[in-house]
């Protein structure tokens, strides 16, 4: 069926593995310049890969995790306010389909281990009746890396389940949750069955605070004591430590693909959600420096994620591009590395840029724009055009924030760890291009966003501002005033998909739904043929268009 393949099987489609982050902050991987927090095997899929510095998300979980799933803008399903709650009755509707079901159809055999959190109110929207065959992990934003219980809205639940098609189990053990989410896909991969291309998405909890009150639970404090006690501000020492575990991880998994002898076929896809939450709800201690703005704000700290693919079907491999990529082009890009035939997939806001990832030098942009998210309840939106960005953003998590990450106390950048980290050995024994520390040293600096103008940041509460993020990535220098053409254009960019939009589906959270109903564990808990609101609304918009 696969036919774009030099390298691998030319007659099978290549295994995808994407691996999530949660609220990973885009100075919190150490192949974009900070020393403080290690991250080897991340940095070595990274270098050996291509380095996907314009990589914009939504500023939020739900959102986001809607466009990666859907290839289309989250306000086209009333998905692009708030994340959604324990017990809330929404979710991605039914006639959306994900990537996963696409995959699926072209003969993949698909997994989901991790977070979900795009709806579950009835078992319909779960996971397992979205395209996966098969779901191991949580339904909601977060849980305990330890216990696996989540508490909200005052209520106390379990959340780790495992559904095999409609056998639907609870997990319960103590195992640290980065560890289990690892151990899964390793079984997952071990016991892979060679004749089917493999999709697995594995969507760590990591590194997302698991308690609003408590913050992070590290796996073991003694040894983040050990190897990271040169961080002072013991909460971003934890999270350090919840990174550098996921960074064992992504090792852990590209090694396990390496054994089953699947790492020649595969497409590695490593990404992060949104940009970290230094501070305010849900606080994590992350950092995005040296952008600008937390996660819930439109400005680049928020957007502009962290991400890089690998995958030895990549001809032109160990760069950074600059082409813009958007959360929303995976599911074309990723069905067109499948094989799979773009016209079966119906008015995406995603572009498949697999050709220009695959066999490009530096891909001129495909994408010439990006609508960065409208919500019409905070009356915000953002849209980029060309080297412009237009943000109307009120939200109170738009500071600047001077934490570089570096310190001469720290240790130095290593590019030897890199090198011997679990990820780059794996890569190295069925790669013939061989990575060294030169060329390791260049790529971490050309993935630097360095900053001009540090002093005066513009005042963008109250008002629209509009940036050049090209000369300014850092977002200090509002040009409103002065390109009011490029603002214009922006701005009608953005009517033009509030047209389109459908209003937030954000319902109050469902008593019926509480974990106290179901033996404590939070659960799908209205029937199958259930119609929300929002469904009613499509059904009526498709009856009368
Ligand atoms: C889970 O862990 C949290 C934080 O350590 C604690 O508050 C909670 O009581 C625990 N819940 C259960 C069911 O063990
Ligand atoms: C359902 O899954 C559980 C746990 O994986 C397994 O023990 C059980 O045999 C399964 N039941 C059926 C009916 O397949
Ligand atoms: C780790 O360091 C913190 C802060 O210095 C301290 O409170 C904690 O007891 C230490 N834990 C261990 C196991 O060494």
């Amino acid at each position: 069926m696969y036919i774009g393949s030099k390298h691998g099987d030319p007659m099978q489609s290549p295994n995808i593995v994407v691996i999530i982050a949660d609220d990973l902050g885009w100075n919190d991987v150490s192949f974009h310049g900070a020393d403080e927090i290690p991250t080897p095997n991340i940095d070595a899929l990274a270098y050996n890969g291509v380095i996907l510095n314009r990589h914009y998300v939504l500023p939020i979980c739900t959102p986001s995790r809607t466009a990666f799933l859907t290839g289309r803008y989250p306000i086209r399903a009333g998905m692009q306010g708030f994340p959604l709650r324990g017990a809330e009755p929404r979710g991605i509707p039914l006639n959306d389909i994900l990537l996963p079901e696409y995959l699926r159809r072209v003969g993949y055999t698909t997994h989901l281990v991790g977070k979900w959190h795009v709806g579950y109110h009835t078992r319909n929207y779960g996971p397992t009746r979205r395209g996966f065959d098969t779901f191991v992990g949580y339904y909601n934003g977060y849980i305990q890396y330890f216990n696996h219980t989540l508490y909200e809205s005052k209520q106390f639940g379990y959340d780790l389940h495992r559904i095999v098609g409609d056998n639907h189990t609870i997990e319960y053990n103590y195992k640290y949750m980065t560890d289990f989410i690892t151990n899964e896909a390793k079984n997952i991969i071990s016991s892979h069955n060679p004749a089917k291309p493999l999709y697995l998405q594995l969507a760590h909890l990591a590194a997302h605070v698991s308690d609003a009150e408590e913050g992070m639970e590290v796996r073991n404090w003694g040894k983040t004591n050990a190897t990271l006690g040169y961080i002072k501000d013991i909460n971003r020492r934890k999270y350090a430590s919840v990174v550098t575990t996921l960074d064992e991880s992504v090792g852990r998994v590209i090694d396990a693909l390496r054994r089953a002898d699947m790492l020649k076929n595969s497409i590695i896809v490593f990404m992060s959600d949104n940009g970290a939450q230094t501070e305010g709800i849900l606080q994590n201690y992350g950092s995005n420096y040296p952008l600008r703005g937390l996660k819930f704000s439109l400005f680049e700290g928020a957007v502009r994620g962290v991400a890089c693919i690998y995958s030895p079907l990549i001809e032109y491999s160990s760069r950074v591009s600059s082409q813009l990529f958007h959360i929303t082009d995976w599911l074309p890009t990723l069905y067109s590395a499948a094989g799979g035939n773009p016209n079966d997939l119906k008015q995406l806001d995603g572009i498949d840029q697999w050709s220009v990832l695959q066999s490009a030098r530096d891909g001129k942009s495909i994408r010439k724009s990006i609508l960065l998210n409208i919500d019409e309840k905070e009356n915000s939106a953002a849209a980029l055009i060309g080297h412009y960005k237009l943000v109307k953003d009120n939200s109170e998590y738009q500071k600047y924030y001077n934490y570089s990450g570096n310190n001469p106390l720290y240790p130095k950048y290593n590019a030897t760890n890199v090198l011997s980290s679990s990820a780059a050995s794996a890569i190295a024994s069925i790669s013939t291009f061989v990575l060294n520390a030169n060329k390791i040293m260049q790529l971490r600096k050309e993935a630097t966003v360095v900053c001009k103008n540090f002093t005066n940041f513009s005042n963008c509460k109250n008002r629209t501002c509009l940036f050049n993020i090209y000369e300014d990535p850092c977002e200090t220098t509002d040009l409103f005033m002065k390109y009011p053409e490029d603002a214009e254009r922006l701005n009608m960019f953005i009517d033009h998909y509030k047209s389109v939009l459908m209003n937030q589906t954000n319902a109050p959270v469902d008593p019926a739904g509480f974990p106290r109903n179901f033996n404590d564990t939070w659960m799908p808990w209205l029937p199958d043929d259930y119609q929300s609101i929002s469904e009613m609304h499509f059904t009526m918009n498709e009856v009368t268009s």
